[in-house]
Formats: structure tokens, C-alpha cells, sequence
């Protein structure tokens, strides 16, 4: 091994220049030099890169953020010529460069074109991230901790502001599909009622336990993820665009939900949407700490030419499991732990 490439795709996440950091000083170890692509695959097609030495790690570790730069890129998506073309560009980009092989962070979406890569022929190794923790075959993802921690700050300001005004605040906190940041920022901060995707919420149960609640207090926090539905419902959606990956762009459902629950409570009600907040700033220790070793491993995948593999926590080890197995099914909140949140509502 003499030259590997490294990108990041996907929406940004604290703990990616940790992962970076790691997978650089790994590699030197080795006298293996490091080319960081731009923008996700984008880099990769247009063959965009700079070397990556000490200096242009230098004082990462604690930066949120990706300094490679990031996109939804999907080299896979359009008509099969756009695919051969892009396959093709890829190549290029492996050859002119002498790449042995390339490290490729990112959640489900990049870690699919990652394993399709690998069915194709390259040398690939994936390192998860995702702030919304969904990805399956590891225990958590890096990024996940920080989005808490910063979504548990915001319930934890709310509950002065809403207590002074008599109100109930809902607060929207990110996850199109799985509620994993709103359940633990939710229990965390001490939410009074949590609502995540995987199970539909019912209106008359929300306002009744807000109503509840105003026999001893006179305030509530909702905690709601932008998936969250209402049952019998369609999930709420700014628009109906949708991206090389096919996602549409959640967010709304804080305010119609503060809208229903102030006209059927009669309760003043505001809403807040936490937004790409939770996804800003530096890493927590817990985040550093796991980007570090995943990029570190992911060297050690490349040296033993255990392609087709990403990294993966498992109980506090870091070990390695096929690509497929992390995006094939999104990991959701069972039900047990929802269960167990539903102790502390109202
Ligand atoms: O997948 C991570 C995530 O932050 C989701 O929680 C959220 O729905 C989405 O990305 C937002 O995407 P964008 O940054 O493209 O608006």
C-alpha cells in the first residue's frame, strides 16, 4: 500500500475531522500517504484532492464539521449511461492517482455507493456517521452524542423560558426515520411527552397529558423528531423535491403541532426547531474518542485488504462488519425503550 483517498458525504457530523485526523495518522505510520477528496463522490468523479500530510491535519481534532467539504453526490443515480460514465470517472481517478484504496464516512446513503463500489470492483472501506445513530451492525455512530448533548442544552434553556410564561414549548429535534436523538435529548432533558417516527402519535393523548400535567404545573416541553406522524397522518414535508438519494426535505411538524395543541388545550403555545444547530460546533470527548478509532481501523481494514468492510462499535470494541450489513435496514427506537420513556410523560 503507498496512496489511499479518504471523503467524507452526506450531511456533516460532528466527530468527521477526529475520523480524519485518525485515518492520516494511521496511514503515515505505515508511510502510506493520504488523499483527502472534496465534497463526497463529487471529489472522486472530478478527481478534486489534496494531499493530506501533519500539516493539513493539524488542529482538527476539535473542529466540528468536515474539512474535506461534503455533498449528497450519488454516482449511482440517473439514466445506466450517467452510471457507466461516473463508474468510469471513478476509475480514472483510482488510476491516475495510484490509489490502492479509499476510505469513504458517511451514513447509509454514501456507505451504499460504498458497497456498490466494492461490488464494482474498487477497494473501498466505510466508516459510519450519522448524527440520527440509525445505522445498523454498530452500536452507535460518532456525532450522535453532540446532537444530544446540544439537543438536551436546548430542552434544558426551554424549561426556565416556558415555566416563566406558563406555556408548552415544542421543540423539534432532527431524525427523518428514527427518533434516537429525540428519545435520549428527550429523557436526558426531561421532556414531558416525546414523539419519534416509529410510533405514530395520537393528539388526544398528547393534549391529555399536557392537560395533566397543568394540575401541578404550569408548563410542558414537547419533544417531537421532524418524522414524527400523526396517526392516520402523512409525515410532514417543506416540499415534494427530492435529492440523488431520494429523501424529501422534513420540517414543519414542531409548529402544526404547537398550532393543535394550543387550540385544544387553550395553553399559549410556541414552537422551536433546533435545526442544523444540532449538527454544529465541536465533539464531544465520546465522539473524538470514536472517530479516532474507527479511522484508525479503517487503516487497519485497508492493510489487511478487508474490503467491502466498515468499522463498527460493538459493546466498546471496534471491529468490522460487511457494508451491507450497516445499510441494509435502518436501526429504529424499539418499542421497550419508547416503553420506558413513556414512565416520565407528564
Ligand atoms: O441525516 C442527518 C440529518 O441531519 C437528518 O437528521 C436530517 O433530516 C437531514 O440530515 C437534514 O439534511 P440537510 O442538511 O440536507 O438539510
Amino acid at each position: 500500500m503507498k496512496k489511499i483517498g479518504v471523503l467524507t458525504g452526506g450531511g456533516d457530523c460532528p466527530g468527521l475531522n477526529p475520523v480524519i485526523r485518525g485515518v492520516v495518522r494511521k496511514a503515515l505510520k505505515h508511510d502510506i500517504d493520504v488523499l483527502g477528496f472534496r465534497s463526497g463522490w463529487r471529489g472522486l468523479l472530478k478527481n478534486e484532492h489534496k494531499l493530506l500530510d501533519l500539516q493539513a491535519i493539524s488542529g482538527i481534532l476539535h473542529r466540528g464539521g468536515t474539512i474535506l467539504g461534503t455533498s449528497r453526490t450519488n454516482p449511482y443515480h440517473g439514466e445506466q449511461e450517467d452510471v457507466q460514465s461516473n463508474l468510469n470517472a471513478i476509475k480514472q481517478t483510482f488510476e491516475s492517482n495510484n490509489l490502492d484504496a479509499l476510505v469513504a464516512i458517511g451514513g447509509e446513503d454514501t456507505l451504499g455507493v460504498a458497497n456498490k463500489l466494492c461490488q464494482d470492483g474498487f477497494n473501498v472501506v466505510g466508516v459510519p456517521k450519522t448524527i440520527d445513530n440509525d445505522l445498523s451492525a454498530t452500536d452507535f455512530t460518532f456525532g450522535f452524542d453532540t446532537s444530544v448533548n446540544i439537543a438536551m442544552e436546548a430542552i434544558d434553556r426551554l424549561h426556565s423560558t416556558a415555566e416563566s410564561h406558563s406555556r408548552v414549548i415544542v421543540v423539534e429535534i432532527m431524525g427523518r426515520h428514527a427518533g434516537w436523538i429525540t428519545l435520549h435529548a428527550g429523557l436526558a432533558g426531561g421532556a414531558d411527552v416525546i414523539l419519534i417516527p416509529e410510533q405514530p402519535y395520537d393528539l388526544n393523548e398528547v393534549v391529555g397529558a399536557i392537560k395533566r400535567r397543568y394540575n401541578r404545573k404550569n408548563f410542558s416541553i414537547v419533544a417531537v423528531s421532524e418524522g414524527a406522524i400523526e396517526k392516520s397522518a402523512d409525515m410532514v414535508t417543506q416540499d415534494t423535491e427530492i435529492d440523488a438519494f431520494g429523501h424529501v426535505k422534513l420540517g414543519g411538524v414542531g409548529e402544526i403541532l404547537a398550532k393543535k395543541i394550543e387550540k385544544q388545550t387553550g395553553f399559549e403555545t410556541r414552537h422551536v426547531v433546533l435545526g442544523h444547530i444540532q449538527r454544529g460546533g465541536s465533539p464531544t470527548a465520546f465522539d473524538r474518542v470514536l472517530g479516532l478509532r474507527f479511522g484508525v481501523k479503517a487503516v487497519e481494514l485497508i492493510l489487511n485488504s478487508d474490503f467491502g468492510k466498515m468499522t463498527s462499535l460493538s459493546g466498546n470494541a471496534i471491529v468490522a462488519v460487511p457494508l451491507a450489513d450497516g445499510v441494509g435496514t435502518l436501526k429504529t427506537v424499539d418499542h421497550d425503550l419508547y416503553d420506558l420513556a413513556k414512565n416520565f410523560f407528564d
